[in-house]
């Protein structure tokens, strides 16, 4: 058990259910949350706590939205499940929106996540070279998923090694590293799999230019593209896909995470000769796509047009990262970051302690590096919440130096 709860209280009493009855993947969390509504939430001891995480860049429209609500309480009192037998209409009508996404349109493959959409990205790459090309170029500290193809291509090796051997050749370059990818990049490649953003990496921003390098490498040798932007795409970064943004249009791309705004969805985004790799057979997935799931998403994408949610985002971006660079504490070494997706880098590895004190601040936030917190609120956070978790700040870093 990593923080116990105050003897006495539910959060307790969860903890010690959960410590009898979970695997220990996640160790014990340090707080039970019983319900939400916008970019607020509450434990199941009734403290409420400004929501900064969003399920880990999840709750795009915060908590209990009204459009969510009603698209996923309809459908489910509609029609839950076809199997993939059937077509039904929330799965075409996303299909076609994000399609529409990229310029010269994709092919759409709908799955449950983020390690099933690169799982599916990965046997495209595969069924691609049919043997001719096996190797994969991927980054370090990039992070793809737990399943074990994703798992392969994530650029951690403490995940990894447990789980040994996993599917290769893979090849690990560090990221933002134009040359290093030259050079790795070879006419047995089939493919590069890299982030526009490292999150779990610490919301690492390469230089300008990368993405796009990255893809004329890849041309330069008949090598497949293949964007993640799982963490990055539907608004988080003030876009809906960062690669498109940045004028660069990948052979394939995942999406997970902010599309359903906490219902399970997966998409692959697939272009060029890549949208026809996989043939009947190839491919599948029982729940991928659910119509549930695909209402829910397709409420999100409504929902980011009309409340003008990437304007909202990038201002609201702007406001925190001017408050701040005003932030004068020695704790604070920088910050960083694009749209509602950020990155306070400490200059001592006191994030968990961080973490700790923001949350008993009423503050919900991440120590996803041992130095580094990450922001990655619903993308309908208020100027007002914004801002006073920008005025608490100073506080936060003096109650853990
Ligand atoms: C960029 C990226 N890809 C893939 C994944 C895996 O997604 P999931 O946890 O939905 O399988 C994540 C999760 O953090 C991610 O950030």
């Amino acid at each position: 058990m990593t923080t116990p709860a105050s003897p006495g209280t539910a959060t307790a009493a969860m903890q010690a259910r959960w410590d009898a009855v979970m695997m220990r993947n996640y160790g014990t969390p340090p707080i039970a949350l019983s319900h939400g509504i916008g970019a607020h939430v509450w434990d199941v001891d009734g403290r409420d706590y400004l929501d900064l995480l969003g399920g880990i860049a999840v709750s795009s429209l915060g908590h209990a939205h009204p459009a969510i609500v009603d698209a996923v309480s309809k459908q489910v009192a509609t029609l839950a499940h076809t199997s993939n037998l059937a077509m039904h209409e929330p799965g075409i009508a996303l299909a076609e929106r994000l399609a529409a996404m990229v310029p010269g349109g994709a092919r759409v493959f709908l799955c449950q996540d983020g390690a099933t959409a690169n799982e599916a990205a990965l046997k495209i790459v595969r069924k691609d070279m049919q043997g001719r090309r096996s190797e994969v170029v991927s980054t370090e500290g990039g992070f793809h998923g737990r399943t074990l193809g994703a798992l392969s291509v994530t650029g951690t090796l403490a995940k990894r090694a447990p789980f040994e051997p996993l599917p290769g050749p893979v090849t690990f370059v560090p990221y933002a590293d134009v040359e290093a990818l030259r050079v790795a990049v070879t006419e047995r490649t089939a493919a590069v799999i890299l982030e526009p953003v490292q999150g779990e990496g610490g919301v690492v921003i390469p230089p300008v230019g990368y993405l796009a390098a990255a893809r004329e490498i890849c041309d330069s040798v008949g090598a497949l593209l293949v964007v993640d932007e799982v963490q990055s795409g539907i608004g988080r970064a003030g876009e809906w896909l960062l690669s498109v943004a940045q004028g660069v249009v990948p052979d394939v791309i995942t999406l997970a995470k902010g599309l359903g705004a906490g219902l399970p969805i997966g998409a692959v985004l697939a272009t060029g000769d890549a949208a026809l790799v996989l043939q009947p057979g190839d491919h599948g997935s029982t729940f991928g796509g659910n119509p549930v799931s695909c209402a829910a998403a397709l409420a999100v994408l409504t929902t980011i047009e009309r409340e003008g949610l990437l304007e909202h985002v990038r201002a609201v971006g702007d406001r925190w990262s001017a408050a701040f660079d005003a932030v004068d504490h020695p704790l604070l070494a920088s910050h960083r970051g694009l749209g509602l997706w950020r990155a306070l880098e400490l200059s001592d590895p006191v994030a968990p302690a961080f973490e700790t004190a923001a949350r008993d601040s009423g503050f919900l936030v991440n120590a996803v590096r041992p130095t580094t917190i990450r922001l990655a609120p619903p993308l309908v956070l208020g100027v007002a919440d914004a801002d006073r978790f920008a005025a608490a700040l100073p506080d936060l870093l003096a109650a853990v130096t």
